[in-house]
């Protein structure tokens, strides 16, 4: 790595903006097709896309995906891409699975939403049981619904205001959790579309890995719930400490809060995600995304006396709507995409494949890093492995944020785009699938080791 002069990340700063500019004109250049189809057609989007954060993937433009298999992509331009990203989770189990797609086919013939349960609903019931544990199931259509309508049911059955979440956590985009902490207080966290609210009256903000910090917050006696992922999924990866979770369980218990588990990344870590792989004990399960193979779906689960306080709850309140619950939400879609995915697709086979890919990817990075002397390291959770600019190990979300290298990880983005591998944008996040081979891995290991060699020449 340079020595000496402007360094971001390890990287020097002409060398990396050399690289960046070269890459960009390198995707522009191969890209005639889809550059000419959205000049035509993006301007009918508010600015210019169909989704606003797909303008924040690093690539000059963004692009336009023909067809997506197992752990394939083909763009309008006819290149094949190796896809890590795996629409970061929702596609975890690949793109389209043969019984997800199969089960797609057999229930279009007999509608799509009813406002009424089927018989399959009842069986995805007991898959979700025996897959994630005892627990009263909801079905919503995003991970973020989920969320939010766990928060009401912890403040319901509580009677508390607040909910206490770590700072740089991202559960969605739940208003609850979009705070952060500045000089020891919660405060809203800046940049927040329309935001009128003070949202440190509805939440609490600690540091990941930091209990003395979370009892002080549950001592006020305003906290509902614990909100949080098992790893810091979306602030670089931050693992938590030997004895953080059992210390959150035992707090939330004294202290009479619910602990909320949000999986929906670190389903990554095994059969029954993190919950079950490292024996945690929410109160309220929450995973979306990938549940259903890629339909949108999501579920939400209240343990048995959770379920039952809750219940006592609904019998007594004034009538009216509770606030959570959407329209298409439960439909038989939703549940026969969920019977197959939770049956015949995330299975321990699907998963042993999956950990023995990212163990592949997160040592050959790791020798990547290690060959070029790069101040950086890598972290795997199951089938999830991300790299980070930076050495850690990460102990929060406050780390994280200063660990993040926007500019290098950008170019590096591209840069890998440009050898045929797509990974998460944002950071740098890798999904293996049970559909991903090992000639893809080895292909993602050798542009990384072609990029880090250009950016550090
Ligand atoms: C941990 C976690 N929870 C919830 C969500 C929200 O999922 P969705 O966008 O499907 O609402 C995300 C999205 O990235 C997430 O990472």
């Amino acid at each position: 790595m340079a020595g000496s002069g402007d360094l971001i990340g390890g990287i020097r700063r002409d060398r990396l903006e050399a690289v960046a500019t070269r890459e960009a004109k390198r995707f522009a250049a191969g890209r005639k097709k889809t550059e000419a189809a959205l000049a035509k057609g993006a301007e009918r989007f508010l600015d210019a896309v169909p989704m606003h954060w797909m303008k924040d993937w690093p690539m000059p433009f963004p692009l336009l995906v023909e067809t997506a298999r197992g752990a394939r992509l083909t763009d309008l331009d006819g290149y094949d891409i190796d896809d890590f990203c795996l629409g970061d989770t929702g596609s975890m189990f690949g793109h389209s699975p043969k019984p997800v797609a199969k089960a797609i086919r057999r229930q279009a013939r007999n509608g799509l939403t009813y406002m009424l349960p089927t018989e399959t609903a009842l069986e995805a019931g007991a898959l979700l049981t025996e897959r994630f544990g005892d627990f009263r199931w909801q079905i919503a259509t995003t991970a973020t619904d989920a969320n939010r309508f766990a928060l009401r049911v912890a403040r319901a059955v509580t009677g508390k205001p607040k909910v206490l979440v770590f700072n740089g956590c991202y559960h969605g985009t739940v208003d609850d959790a979009m705070v952060t902490i500045r000089d020891g207080r919660t405060i809203t966290r800046p940049g927040l579309t329309g935001q009128v609210t003070d949202l440190a009256t509805l939440a609490a903000c600690a540091e990941f890995n930091d209990l003395s910090g979370v009892e002080a917050l549950l001592k006020t006696g305003e906290i509902a719930a614990i909100l949080t992922e098992p790893v810091m999924t979306n602030s670089c990866m931050v693992l938590p400490e030997p004895d953080f979770h059992a210390g959150l369980r035992a707090l939330a218990t004294k202290y009479g809060a619910l602990l909320i588990i949000d999986e929906t990344h670190t389903i990554s870590s095994g059969l029954g995600g993190y919950t079950n792989v490292h024996g945690l004990d929410p109160d309220i399960f929450v995973v979306g995304k990938c549940v259903a193979g890629g339909m949108p779906t999501a579920v939400w689960g209240l343990r048995p006396k959770v379920a039952a306080d809750y219940l006592r709850y609904n019998a007594g309140r004034p009538s009216g709507h509770s606030g959570m619950g959407t329209t298409l939400s439960a439909n038989p879609m939703q549940f026969a995409c969920l019977r197959a995915n939770l049956a015949e697709v995330m299975t321990a086979r699907a998963y042993a494949r999956m950990e023995k890919g990212a163990k592949r990817l997160e040592e050959g990075l790791g020798a990547v890093i290690a060959k070029h002397k790069a101040p950086w390291h890598v972290v795997r959770v199951g089938a999830r492995v991300e790299f980070i600019c930076a050495e850690g190990p990460l102990r929060n979300g406050s780390d994280a944020a200063a660990a993040h290298q926007p500019e290098v990880e950008a170019t590096i983005h591209t840069a890998l785009l440009n050898r045929g591998c797509l990974i998460a944008p944002f950071h740098n996040m890798m999904l293996v699938s049970p559909a991903t081979k090992k000639r893809q891995i080895d292909r993602l290991v050798a542009a990384f080791d072609e990029i880090l060699t250009e950016l550090s020449a």
